[in-house]
Order: C-alpha cells, then structure tokens, then sequence
C-alpha cells in the first residue's frame, strides 16, 4: 500500500461522487439519487444512478459501479494511484512522497523501468525508420497503403540490421543488461553474446489502454519465416489482457468494437476511418480479453480472415463473448482474405455495408454447420435440425430461447412449434445421458469445486451488502475468517467491523483495493443484486442455503489439511457438519 488507509479515506471523503461525476455527466436528481445517462454503455434513458448517501454509483443499464475511485479508473483509465494522485489534486489534498514497502518498491520500479525501456526502444525503431536505413521499410509500409499520419499514429518503426544497436543504445541510457533482457528486446547465445532479438523488421509497438508500450510485435519484409516476431510475456505484457488498437478504440464513442486477427487489420480499419478496431496479440480470444473488451462495449463485430482457420476462430469466440455478456456478430470478407484487403479493394463505403448486413453469431454457427449436411436429403436434414436443436438448448434464458427458436425456423422454413418440440425432447435426452457421458477429469473437478467455493463466498457477501439485516443472523455462522478467498477475506474482515462498529460505508471498503483487477472485482460485490429472489421466503431459503455451503467448504478445507492420524480432529469436525443442520432453525426475516 503507497498511501496509509487513512489519507485515502480522506481524499475519498473530500471528493463527493455526485461533484465529480457532475464533470462528466448531466446528472439530475430524483428521489434520494442523481440519474444520468450511462458513460459505460450506450442508452436513450438514464440508468445510471449516483448516492450522495453511500457515495456510490451504479448503473442498472450494464452493472458499473463503485466509489469515486473506481468512477475515475473506469472513465479516465486511470489505475488506482493515478485517480487517487488526481483526486488529491482537485480537493487540494498534499500528497507525501510516495512512501513505498521495499517490496512494493520493488515491483512498481521494475515495471516502471520495463515501461520506461519499451519507451525509449518504440522511439528509438522509429528514428530508425525514418533514417536512410530505414527507407526499405519505410516503402513496404507505404506500399502497403499506409498514410504518414497513419504510420505515426501506431508509432510504427523498423530494427535495422545492426545485430545490437538498440542494446547499445538502451545500455547508455543506464539500463542494465539484465533490466534489457527482462524487457524481452535482447537474447543470448554463447558464440555471439547478446543481440537484439528484433533484426531487419518493421516494427508495431503493442499499447494498453492508457497508451503505454508493453510490448512489440515485428515483420519480416518477404515471405521469410516467422512472419511475425513478438515480444515475450513479461511483468507489463500480458498477452491475455491486452489487445491491439485498444488505446485509439476506446475512444471512439461507438458502442462496438470491430475485432479482428492483424495488426494491419487493426492499422488499415482505423485508417478508413474505423478508429473502434481491435485486434488480439496472435493468440485466440480468451476470457481475460472478453472482460476488457466489456469495459467499454457490449457488442462486438467479429472481423475474422475468410479461411477456414478465420471461421473457426470466430466460431470459438462467440460463446466466449457471450459468456462475459457481449452480443457478438459476424461479418464476412469474402472474396478477399482479410479486412486490410477488403478495405483496399473495396473501400471504406463497402465495409460499412458489410457491417450493416453483419450475421447474428448463433446464427452463422448454424450457417456453417449447414455445410456438413446435405439438405436435400432427408435423414440428413433431421440431423441438422437435431444438432441445432441441441445448440438451441444451450440458451438458459427461455425468452431468448424462443426468440432463436423463432429465428432459426424462419430461416430454415419449418414450424417454430416443431422445433420447439424437438428441442424439448432433445433437453430431456440429454439431461438424462450427461451424467454418463461426461465423465469429469480430476482437474475438471477440482476447478468446479474452487469455483463453488468462491461463488458462495461472493454470493454470501452480497447479501451482507445488500441486506444489512441478514447480518446478524450470518455471523452466528460464519466469521470472516471463513473467506477463504483472499481478497473476499479483506472485504468481509472490513464489513463484520464497520457493522460491528454501526457504520456501514462501502465506499472505504473499496480504498483498500489499489490493484486494478482487485479494485474492479471488489467493486462488484457491491453492486451485484439479489434480484431474481421476490418473496421473502425464497429469499430466506436461499441464504439459508448459502450459509449452509460456505461452511460446507470451510469444513472440507480443514477436513483436508488434518493430518492423517487426527481422528478426534475428524470426528470433531464431522460433528460440525452435522451441525450444520441448526442452519435451518435460523429465522430470517426479510417481510
Ligand atoms: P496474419 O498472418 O493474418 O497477419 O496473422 P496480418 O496481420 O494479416 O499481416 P500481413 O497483412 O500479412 O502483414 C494475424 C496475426 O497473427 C499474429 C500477428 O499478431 C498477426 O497480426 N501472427 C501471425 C504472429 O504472431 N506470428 C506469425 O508468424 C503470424
Ligand atoms: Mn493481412
């Protein structure tokens, strides 16, 4: 922790959310709230609602809230300590020097460094480039269509073909070599000693969000291979979490994201005026892009290569998406490989047709699957209507269940009533022959029992957030040292005091989370609600139940980490379990 707890109470308490958030958005005040429209997501009515009282915001459109803090890291990209250095500086709030742990030191400094040395190398490519011996690279980029505005804007270079220039370079300007190496820009070997692993390429510097150089990816000028180079994962270059364009797409304003497989994909859309361009760094979409990209949009258009290995990444990525809650759609290049070609054959007016006329994503997964049977024929026709049908299932929500089911027999022209029919009859097929069928690996297990381990631990929280009355029943059964999660832990540790202590205030639970992923996580505890639950006896018997399973977990924990002769340890604990059952005589009352 950089500031002590205290002083960022302070600079939160002295910056009211409603003052802040005023400076962004028109908000107006109803009831005991103010409402806007939604800076995170695109909307006609306002849905975004800011307490004076709790000093938090949330948005009931895409579920964004937190404190003030989070206001500023989710609307300026700030981390943690920038937006605290910011609100400091609007309330006029003196900051002391940073005052670091030696191991905080440690880790802010060498990520600092390896930002610093990305730096000073995209810099360095790029007078590299627009020397005389960057002049073949610099006609490959032109030939390829590239403006010099364009050129400048992705801050695209060339590594000439001195073998250890850019070292050199970096070593004079105080870097150690073990410093370079950690950056990813050199490697060894024991005939020739270091040399720069980037050598005769043109150069794409890979950004984050705010714009910082993480990484690198490079191109041969021929067909030699690889065609790309890219630059190692190291302490700042998370290939998972980053994508390409990501600086320049964030903001465009528009409420999707174009995303595609290439940095030129990315440069050439952007320069046809397609500025809401992403790409991932060579690697297929993973869930950790899916929530960043979730941050600024709820849609994305998937711009895949026309091959076969482009439809299938695109197939993969929709459920992908879907799953973190962003609607995905597919467009199609044909006849050309790539966006970059497309847009140069066809221009930037055909391009925005093709997002006009972009397939809903379940929809061309059921297109492409079309290809494997032979319509005409009838056996396999109703093969293809059974694997729709078991596709169709795969929609939990019944309502939009029905709205495929209605699509796919329009497109197909049969009766929506038919299909209906065959995908109830397929769920019950199915449901019945799962638990033969899928016969679960260990590992399998073991991360689903993890992830019902914290699902408890999130869910119990919620309710203790979200209905302060619970409280006293829930800490009969369950203490905060019963989070095993970590950083659930720290917000139950923070809750059981401050209700001990009468006050509730979630706005300084969030202080204590400076790490961004961490800040993010915890802000949404704070906003999840339980909604699905309406009569007060359901919702009795839900928390009842998640009690129940969060000792559960907690009995299971400590069954594990007994040593093996503890038989009255075991014995003690299987009376624990047994006990559990007192949880029932628990009366909750939520009328
Ligand atoms: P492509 O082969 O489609 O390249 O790979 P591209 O971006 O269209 O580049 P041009 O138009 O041929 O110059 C798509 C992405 O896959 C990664 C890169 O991120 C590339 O942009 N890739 C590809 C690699 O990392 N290494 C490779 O050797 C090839
Ligand atoms: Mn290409």
């Amino acid at each position: 922790m950089y500031y002590s707890d205290e002083l960022i109470e302070e600079i939160r308490a002295k910056n009211d959310i409603v003052d802040v958030i005023s400076g962004y958005v028109r908000l107006q005040k109803k009831g005991s709230s103010h409402f806007g429209l939604c800076p995170f997501h695109n909307e006609k009515s306002p849905s975004f609602s800011v307490s004076r009282n709790k000093q938090m915001y949330y948005c009931f459109g895409c579920g964004a809230g937190g404190n003030v803090i989070t206001f500023l890291m989710e609307y300026e990209n700030y981390s943690f300590l920038e937006a605290v250095q910011a609100l400091a500086e609007r309330a006029g709030v003196e900051l002391p020097k940073m005052e670091y742990s030696k191991e905080a030191k440690e880790k802010a400094d060498l990520k600092a460094t390896l930002l610093e040395i990305n730096k000073a190398a995209a810099q360095y490519f790029y007078v590299q480039l627009k020397s005389p011996q960057g002049q073949t690279a610099h006609r490959y980029l032109t030939e390829r269509g590239l403006s010099e505005e364009t050129i400048k804007a992705f801050g695209l270079g060339y590594s000439n073909k001195t073998s250890d220039d850019l070292y050199q370079y970096l070593r004079k300007k105080g870097y150690t070599e073990e410093q370079i190496r950690q950056a990813g820009l050199i490697s060894t070997d024991e005939k020739h000693g270091v040399y720069d692993k980037f050598w005769n390429r043109v150069m794409f510097p890979i950004m984050d969000a705010n714009s910082r150089v993480i990484g690198f990816g490079g191109r041969v000028m021929g067909d030699a291979k690889p065609k790309y180079l890219n630059s190692p994962e190291t302490p700042v270059f998370d290939k998972s979490r980053n994508l390409y364009g990501l600086h320049r797409a964030r903001t465009s304003r528009k409420p999707y994201f174009l995303l595609c497989e290439g940095y030129m994909d990315v440069i050439s859309m952007h320069q046809a005026g397609f500025t809401n361009a992403v790409a991932s760094l060579g690697t297929s979409l993973t869930t950790g892009h899916a929530s960043l990209i979730k941050r600024y949009v709820q849609e994305v258009y998937l711009v895949y290569d026309s091959d076969e290995a482009g439809t299938k990444a695109a197939l993969r990525a929709v459920p992908i998406l879907k799953e973190a809650g962003i609607a995905a759609k597919v467009i199609r290049m044909e006849p050309y490989k790539d966006p970059d070609e497309f847009i140069k054959h066809l221009g930037a007016d055909e391009f925005e047709k093709r997002i006009g006329s972009a397939r809903n994503g379940f929809m061309f997964g059921l297109e492409i699957l079309e290809k494997n049977y032979h319509m005409d024929s009838p056996e396999e026709k109703t093969a293809f209507f059974q694997e729709a049908a078991r596709r169709l299932m795969g929609f939990e929500d019944e309502l939009e269940r029905n709205n495929y089911i209605e699509a796919v027999a329009k497109t197909y022209h049969v009766s929506a009533e038919s299909l209906q029919k065959l995908v109830t009859k397929t769920a019950v097929r199915e449901g019945m022959a799962k638990p033969v069928s899928r016969p679960k690996t260990a590992g399998e297990t073991k991360i689903k029992k993890e992830d019902a381990r914290k699902t408890s631990q999130k869910v119990l929280l919620t309710w203790m957030i979200d209905e302060e009355r619970c409280f006293r029943a829930i800490r009969e059964f369950v203490g905060p040292e019963d989070f095993t999660e970590p950083l659930y832990r720290t917000v139950a540790e923070l809750l059981y005091r401050q209700y001990e202590e009468g006050k509730l205030n979630p706005a300084e639970i969030l202080n204590h989370f400076q790490e961004e992923e961490e800040h993010r996580e915890a802000a949404s505890l704070f906003h999840t609600r339980i909604r699905e639950l309406t009569t007060g006896q359901e919702k009795e018997r839900a928390l009842k139940e998640t009690i129940r399973l969060v000792n559960e977990n907690i009995i299971y924990i400590r069954i594990k980490n007994l040593p093996p002769a503890d038989m009255a340890g075991l014995q003690q604990l299987m009376n624990e379990k047994r006990n559990l059952s007192e949880i029932e005589k628990l009366h909750i009352s939520f009328d």
